[in-house]
């Protein structure tokens, strides 16, 4: 069953319009912050791999450093083809804790 799990600290999020990279468990994990939002994605780009933690945001998508893919962070689609989808996580933050449900 799927479960929260604790990522990291708040004080760790990525900056406003930055996306940051975590790992967690086997898997690693995107946080977008859009805005003040924070959304958690899987982080690896199904194009060919990239990090997408590494990844820039532009106009609340999070860019895939390697060929430029970008992906909305909260429904995990990507802008080009809806059909093409990460994974994405629930995300909360509780007494500074940012915990994510995989
Ligand atoms: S690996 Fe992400 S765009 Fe190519």
């Amino acid at each position: 069953m799927p479960e929260f799990v604790k990522l990291t600290t708040q004080s760790e999020l990525p900056a406003v319009n930055e996306a940051k990279e975590f790992p967690c468990g086997d898997k690693t994990i995107c946080i977008a912050n859009v805005n003040g939002n924070y959304s958690a994605m899987d982080n690896v780009c199904l194009h060919r791999g990239g990090p997408l933690g590494q990844g820039m945001i532009e106009g609340g998508k999070v860019v895939c450093p390697w060929h430029g893919w970008q992906w909305n962070p909260a429904t995990g689609e990507a802008a080009h083809n809806p059909n093409a989808r990460v994974a994405v996580y629930p995300l909360k933050i509780e007494n500074g804790e940012v915990l994510v449900e995989v």
